[in-house]
């Protein structure tokens, strides 16, 4: 009934030191349906498409999650998962708030680790920037046509090698202020990894292109004199040796930045988590968005234009000096070749 549309491109012809953020078809995806109070076995798919009930809660009330994670080829050709059991974690958390049953934490390391498996051809070499990107999903696949939670959930999980997120790359961005739409609400869904929030946010990514632009900065729903967000990644900015990130109810916590919270207190730079006012950016030594798909990417400009003002940093081009320190740490324990004392990645033995 469906037809195959992506064709899986040749080996020889994928470019991994120039690939985008995007899909790009792997040969197999794992899937377990959640049906009579239980979790089915994984099952194996070569299709890149799913049967889907016409009123799927998923469809109709945006009954949905997901999640983002990478798999890393070392110098020393060992695979790497970096910190999965905090996104299986956050995966449950956003499958509690918006009532979904959720995966055990043992179904989703079998999940991510045969998708991995299955598609060991696709991760790409090391030295080339590229990652094979993990990204589970799970959504309400019951009928319901009144607002209420459905009773059969789909997991599934697929795997697409990425470049990085900004086409810049580990060089500086430029981020638009967004005064005129939200991503979330200070009770909503903010915190969880949730479809809704995404869709919410392609207003402001788009007005963040169209006015030349890498992507959004959200601030804070309520009042708007704080910073939330930058688009898919969270912010943080260092100020007199202080690794500053926002403290707020309405963004995604961020593995990336708990883990470089850790390694910069590792490196003995101050660390706070705290309200950062729109006001403060003008002080701000260096600034950046941190994430699985973003990494570290460093922010070059930020436009304000309803302000009338334009913030700049990196003033040769490049990125600070903590930036750079903090990246290549965390890079290095992602690929292996920066000793991993706090056992954040485990390899995946791919025969
Ligand atoms: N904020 C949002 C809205 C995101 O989508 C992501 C990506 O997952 C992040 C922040 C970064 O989170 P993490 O570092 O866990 O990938
Ligand atoms: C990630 O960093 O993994 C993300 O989820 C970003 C994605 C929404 C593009």
């Amino acid at each position: 009934m469906f037809q195959q549309t992506s064709k899986i491109v040749e080996m020889e012809n994928i470019d991994w030191g120039k690939l985008p953020f995007g899909y790009l078809k792997t040969d197999f995806n794992v899937r377990s349906v959640f049906k009579n109070d239980a979790w089915c076995q994984l099952e194996v798919s070569d299709s890149e498409y799913i049967p889907v009930h016409i009123a799927a809660t998923g469809l109709h009330y945006g009954q949905e999650a997901f999640e983002g994670m990478k798999a890393y080829r070392g110098k020393d050709g060992k695979v790497r998962l970096f910190r999965w059991i905090e996104n299986a974690k956050r995966f449950q958390h956003s499958a509690k708030g918006v009532f979904m049953a959720e995966v055990p934490l043992e179904l989703f390391h079998e999940a991510i680790v045969k998708a991995v498996k299955l598609n060991k051809r696709f991760i790409p070499p090391y030295g080339t920037g590229a990652a094979l990107y993990i990204r589970p999903l799970l959504f309400g696949s019951g009928a319901e046509v009144g607002v209420k939670p459905a009773s059969e959930y789909t997991f599934i999980v697929f795997v697409s090698p990425v470049g990085p997120y900004f086409k810049e790359g580990f060089n500086p961005v430029k981020i638009a202020v967004i005064r005129d739409s939200d991503r979330a609400a200070p009770l909503g869904t903010g915190t969880f990894k949730v479809g809704g929030n995404y869709a919410a946010s392609m207003r402001g990514i788009a007005k963040a292109h169209n006015s030349g632009c890498g992507g959004p900065m959200y601030l804070n729903a309520k009042d708007k004199l704080y910073v939330d967000e930058i688009g898919s990644a969270n912010f943080f900015a260092i100020i007199n040796n202080t690794y500053t990130t926002p403290k707020s109810e309405s963004i995604l916590q961020s593995i990336t930045n708990m883990s470089l919270i850790q390694l910069a207190d590792d490196i003995g730079i101050k660390t706070e988590r705290r309200p950062i006012a729109v006001d403060e950016l003008e002080s701000f030594e260096e600034v950046g968005a941190c994430g699985t798909a973003a990494i570290i990417t460093p922010i070059g400009e930020i436009n304000d234009t309803e302000k009338n003002k334009v913030y700049r940093y990196c003033k040769d081009g490049k990125p600070g000096p903590i930036s750079v320190k903090l990246y290549n740490t965390l890079v290095g324990i992602q690929y292996g070749y920066v000793p991993d004392k706090y056992g954040w990645t485990e390899i995946i033995e791919l025969n």
